[in-house]
């Protein structure tokens, strides 16, 4: 079976980090033969500078047709004064959205190897392992009307629109409640129903679905409470559903948990399981080009591409191993370094996965 694998390197970080992983992924389609198919597109500020569009039509025609996209990461200063529709963020807001990949699935695992690199205290993360699942194509991120408009004092005023629809709320429940079974059975639900309709509903259609798991013991936590609940007491979670935004921002809170947000992988599927996958993280532009950027985010997020949209579990625990074995070397990169570790490269890092595999 041939499929095909598409890898949008975009900006910063970007190229180098999804370097590593296409190397690690090269060696395991070898490896359990699993006739995988590389090809490379441009998007976000790299898709400008050659087409002045952060999402090129042919790049989107490729998405469409690949079984599954690899994604660095999008952005850069240079590109912040752009107007809004035309930044780098674009590129990867219209690949979801065309691609309607709902499901965002962050994954906040503690490394034993890397729990003195967290920023609490060991006995709070220790074995920590959360899945957050975010919805990524509703929300205030997609919402209409959105904009700046000049108001009759003649005072301009910007706004945007916080909304789902029932379909929208059910089908992320369907995914976050599915994800508890196969977990600890314990799924919370994150909104601010006190104050916005928008999760009034949402916490109503979470207590619909309810009915449907009775292995799941839902539970619901306002914003704020989530986000104090997080460093607070962290393992007191098990799989986290919650819309657009507030899900943009807890995952990036219960990276560092971890450790590093260097060391985080993600997957955004669609109901057909195509997915793309990427590194929490974002482009970092101020390490760009040293290659001294974590490259194990994005290799992880290939083992999460095998596992979800391609149904190579032995070949996604594989990578996973392989990555454990080079924490447990002691390898570093920069943003993971602590005292008796070996501190490496973007490069080196990569190399010592493909060792290790
Ligand atoms: C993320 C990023 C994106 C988001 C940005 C780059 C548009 O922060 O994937 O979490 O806000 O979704
Ligand atoms: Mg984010």
């Amino acid at each position: 079976m041939s499929r095909s694998i598409l890898m949008l390197p975009g900006d910063g970080i970007g190229p180098e980090i999804v370097a590593e992983a296409e190397k690690v992924l090269h060696k395991i389609n070898e490896k359990f033969s699993l006739g995988l198919h590389f090809q490379s597109a441009l998007v976000g500020g790299a898709a400008i500078e050659e087409t002045d569009s952060p999402l090129p039509d042919e790049t989107l025609d490729m998405a469409r047709k690949a079984d599954a996209i690899l994604l660095g990461a999008v952005g850069g200063p240079q590109w912040d004064k752009r107007p809004m529709a035309s930044r780098p963020e674009k590129g990867l807001l219209g690949l979801r959205s065309n691609l309607q990949l709902f499901a965002n699935l962050r994954p906040a695992i503690l490394y034993p190897q890397l729990a003195s690199a967290s920023s609490l205290k060991p006995e709070v993360v220790s074995g920590l392992d959360i899945m957050i699942v975010r919805e990524l194509t509703g929300g205030i991120y997609f919402g209409q009307p959105r904009g700046v408009r000049e108001l009759e004092s003649g005072e301009r005023q910007g706004y945007n629109t916080y909304a789902y629809t029932e379909s929208e709320i059910r089908r992320i429940g369907r995914v976050a409640f599915e994800a508890a079974q196969q977990r600890g059975k314990k799924l919370c639900s994150v909104d601010k129903a006190n104050v916005l309709e928008v999760t009034v509903l949402w916490r109503e259609i979470m207590e619909d679905l309810r009915r449907e798991y009775p292995d799941v013991e839902l539970s619901h936590m306002y914003v704020d409470n989530a986000a104090m609940q997080l460093v607070r007491a962290p393992k007191q979670f098990d799989v986290i559903v919650t819309g657009n935004m507030f899900g943009d921002i807890l995952s990036d809170e219960a990276a560092m948990l971890t450790g590093s947000i260097g060391m985080l992988p993600s997957a955004s599927l669609n109901s057909e399981k195509q997915g793309m996958y990427e590194p929490c993280h974002g482009s970092a532009p101020d390490i760009a080009g040293k290659g001294i950027a974590n490259p194990l985010a994005t290799i992880l997020s290939g083992a999460m591409m095998l596992r979800y949209s391609l149904g190579e579990e032995k070949a996604a625990g594989a990578i996973e191993a392989a990555v454990s074995k080079v924490l447990d070397q002691g390898l570093r990169t920069a943003d993971i370094m602590s005292a008796d570790g070996r501190k490496v490269s973007t490069r080196e890092m990569g190399d010592a996965v493909l060792a290790a595999l």
